[in-house]
């Protein structure tokens, strides 16, 4: 198969420019969602054309009606043509996804992605001939300091805050549901940032209580602008690698040890083994890799990430095994959920 494809693609590079322009669909969907377009349009009861969109969003008539028009080619908006006037509405998957209201919004990842990602990755070589992220060069910022990099300002803190909270919108349920985890009955979410995931496994376990443990202003952002109301969840301010981690029956470790290198990983999975209550576990959500070293090309692409945003890196199962076995955990069960993250269940 591969054969074939780079025997059509010396006839003509059709993939090749394809993947060579990936990085303008990308920031055309981007600029739609920063410019409010699919927000425009799941609110309005009707298709609009680009000049009402344009006078509504603030924007020029023809720069619009050129990224309308894109997002038509790539079939994220739909377009209906009367008496040689173009007529633009979102597809469902625009309603859904993109526009910034819909429950399952990815609009703050997006926005993310658009403002602190890519700017990050227009150093990609950079990174890869250091081996180091590029938080110094893009934001001025240290390497060594991940997240005074990430958390620079309480914006920055919130965005971030924002991006976390939109993927576990589509993969929440699956991580919590990996396993059952009823018999655990105290919970704690080391890094549990908002307490998205925190409040599904709140929800799919309501004999247990959840603890979201983070770092004292994430916990206090959390407290200001996360909190829902008849919340389930409780907070409580730590240092995972500094401080105490309290005693529970389960430890969750979500999207944790791929910000770090080898030895600070071991350390934390080895305190939370001494923490860690007789019989009870550790549950690590990550993108995992092939045993191989191959992936996804999503998995590729985030593993990537890890490079210029932080000092870690996606792993294969066998590596979490591996650490989970050196810190003490035993009984070492791995679920590939199908999408995005997948789990792993280690019991002490
Ligand atoms: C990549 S985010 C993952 C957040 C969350 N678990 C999720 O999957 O959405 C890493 C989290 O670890 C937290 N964190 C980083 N260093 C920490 C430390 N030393 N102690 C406690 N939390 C920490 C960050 O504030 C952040 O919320």
């Amino acid at each position: 198969m591969a054969e074939h494809l780079s025997q059509s693609e010396l006839d003509y590079p059709f993939k090749l420019l394809e993947y060579l322009n990936g990085y303008r669909i990308s920031k055309g969907i981007f600029s739609a969602c920063e410019l409010g377009v699919f927000e425009l349009l799941l609110e309005s009861e009707k298709p609009l054309t680009a000049g009402e969109m344009a006078q509504k969003l603030g924007t020029s008539e023809d720069g619009l009606k050129r990224l309308l028009d894109l997002l038509v080619a790539i079939e994220i908006l739909n377009v209906e043509d009367v008496q040689g006037t173009a007529f633009y509405n979102n597809t469902d998957v625009a309603n859904l996804y993109l526009a910034k209201s819909s429950p399952k919004s990815l609009h703050t990842s997006i926005v993310y992605q658009s403002q602190t990602i890519y700017p990050l990755w227009n150093n990609l070589g950079d990174a890869v001939r250091e081996g180091k992220n590029q938080n110094e060069k893009t934001f001025g910022l240290p390497s060594e300091e991940i997240f005074s990099a990430i958390y620079r300002s309480e914006d920055e803190m919130l965005k971030f805050m924002g991006l976390m909270n939109s993927t576990w919108v589509i993969d929440r349920h699956d991580i919590a549901t990996a396993f059952d985890l009823s018999r655990f009955k105290s919970i704690i979410d080391l890094g549990g940032c908002s307490g998205v995931l925190a409040r599904e496994l709140a929800k799919e376990y309501p004999s247990s209580t959840v603890t979201v443990l983070d770092l004292p202003d994430v916990i206090q952002s959390a407290q200001r602008h996360f909190v829902q109301e008849g919340d389930t969840i409780r907070f409580q301010e730590g240092d995972f690698f500094d401080g105490e981690i309290p005693s529970a029956d389960l430890y969750i470790l979500a999207r944790i040890l791929h910000d770090w290198k080898d030895d600070k990983n071991l350390k934390l999975l080895k305190k939370i083994h001494t923490a860690c209550n007789t019989g009870g576990g550790v549950l690590i959500a990550e993108v995992l890799m092939f045993e191989n070293g191959r992936g996804t090309t999503l998995t590729q692409m985030l593993s990537l990430n890890m490079l210029v945003q932080t000092e870690g890196k996606e792993h294969p199962p066998s590596y979490y095994k591996h650490l989970l076995n050196e810190a003490g955990f035993r009984d070492v069960q791995v679920c590939r959920t199908g999408k995005l993250y997948d789990a792993i269940l280690a019991l002490k």
